[in-house]
């Protein structure tokens, strides 16, 4: 992923538009010297590690509640602009080191992560398109193969990306037995479909939560369960790594209280009754992975979820890890989960997310790239997934403009490259 040439910016600058939810995020655009324009669209978490890179808000009450991003938008165009243009540059790494040099924090508040992340975005899609390569080709590392991932579609939201009693934020689709990309998305599409009727004859709403999966008034995690298992089989799929698995991500950091227990439907958990409950859960269902199963707090409960699960489950840290390269390495030594969660945004540049990706695969731990729950239509991580090799992405249900942009994306090139291999790496 070396540009060429060396690059010449001449123009950085952003705009303040909405996303998904409605809230004010940043767009950032780079011109080079050739003429290339390139522009990248910024995520938003709501349910976010307490360790990621700061999101700069306004705090200015009178305009969006506060979340305006209007000095993040002005450091793009004053500070930041000022810093990369007319320099050559060498490759994207090096624009990442002086975006964070400039910043100056250990947490990119100052200018502000979603200021920085936007800019390296849009320069790394400036770099692949001045190459004259597809952003994928541009960003596969050295000695990394390319793939399509398996596609994990949230289609019961709860937690905080929806207003249900559901505690357990994610309930994903994940067709791991689908012969090739384009079969894995209808796997996924046909599925909802099922599970939007299976819970209209049960009398449930059919409304949706923040990412595009259906948001009915349950409690319970293994009602839920049960429904994904009946519409798997009503779309005429086996339940099962053979065909659609499922997968969840508790966001359990949102749910655990001072007192160190976990609020599922009404009960206090220990982190051992947690895992208890994992342990029945993936007896009982065909899940095959837990993102954030404990809290970003709790490293003994995973240590011990790890022991306890590690073998026969992708134990996946998202609010625990942070797409932080240290953070990661630290966990691989500890033996703490098997795989991490990767969101430009959480770390908030693509050089260094690409630096988490490498130490997860040194590491011998798994990549799952992820959207945020506040999303554009930008499809970069599309492409981060494809690139990287990582081999499995969420981006929510298959709905939603947001949503489907990047499946959308990956049907693309799935494609114009029918030689890629889809599924998850080896
Ligand atoms: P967020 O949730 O984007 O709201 O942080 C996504 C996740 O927890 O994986
Ligand atoms: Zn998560």
């Amino acid at each position: 992923m070396e540009a060429s040439k060396p690059a010449v910016i001449t123009a950085v600058s952003a705009l303040e538009i909405l996303d998904s939810r409605g809230r004010p995020t940043v767009q950032a655009t780079v011109a080079l010297a050739d003429g290339t324009i390139a522009v990248a669209g910024v995520p938003s978490g709501a349910s976010t590690g307490s360790r990621e890179a700061v999101e700069r808000r306004d705090g200015d009450a009178a305009r969006y509640r506060g979340l305006g991003v209007l000095g993040a938008v002005a450091a793009v165009g004053g500070e930041i602009a000022s810093c990369l243009i007319s320099r050559q540059w060498r490759d994207l790494a090096e624009i990442d080191a002086a975006l964070i040099a400039l910043d100056g924090t250990p947490d990119k508040s100052r200018l502000g992560a979603n200021a920085i992340v936007g800019v390296s975005m849009a320069c790394a899609r400036a770099l692949a398109l001045a190459d004259g390569r597809q952003l994928w080709d541009w960003l596969t590392p050295a000695g990394v193969s390319p793939r399509l991932p398996v596609p994990h579609f949230n289609v019961i939201n709860g937690g905080v990306h929806a207003a249900n009693p559901l505690d357990f934020q994610e309930f994903m689709i994940a067709p791991l037995g689908a012969p090739s990309f384009p079969e894995a998305v209808r796997a996924g599409a046909e599925v909802y479909a099922s599970l939007r009727a299976l819970l209209a004859a049960k009398g449930y709403s059919t409304g949706l939560g923040d990412e595009g999966g259906f948001a009915p008034q349950i409690t319970e995690p293994e009602e839920a369960l049960d429904l994904l298992v009946t519409a798997i089989g009503d779309a005429g799929y086996v339940a099962g790594r053979d065909g659609v698995a499922i997968a969840l991500d508790p966001a359990s950091s949102e749910f655990r209280g001072q007192d160190g227990r976990y609020r599922v439907a009404g009960q206090a958990l220990s982190s051992n009754d947690m895992i208890e409950r994992y342990a029945q859960i993936t007896d009982r269902f065909p899940v095959w992975l837990i993102e954030d199963g404990l809290a970003e707090d709790d490293w003994d409960g995973w240590t011990t979820l790890t022991e306890r699960l590690g073998e026969r489950v992708t134990l996946v840290g998202d609010d625990i890890f942070v797409t932080n390269p240290a953070i990661i390495a630290d966990a691989i030594a500890r033996g703490v989960g098997n795989a991490a969660l990767i969101k430009v945004n959480q770390i908030g540049t693509v050089t260094e997310t690409l630096a988490a990706i490498a130490t997860c695969r040194d590491g011998g731990y798994a990549q799952f790239v992820s959207h945020r729950s506040g999303e554009t239509t930008d499809t970069f991580i599309a492409d981060l997934t494809v690139g990287a090799g990582c081999g499995m992405l969420k981006t929510g249900a298959p709905a939603r403009g947001e949503r489907v942009a990047k499946y959308n994306r990956l049907l693309e090139i799935a494609a114009s490259h029918p030689d890629l291999p889809y599924g998850l790496a080896p």
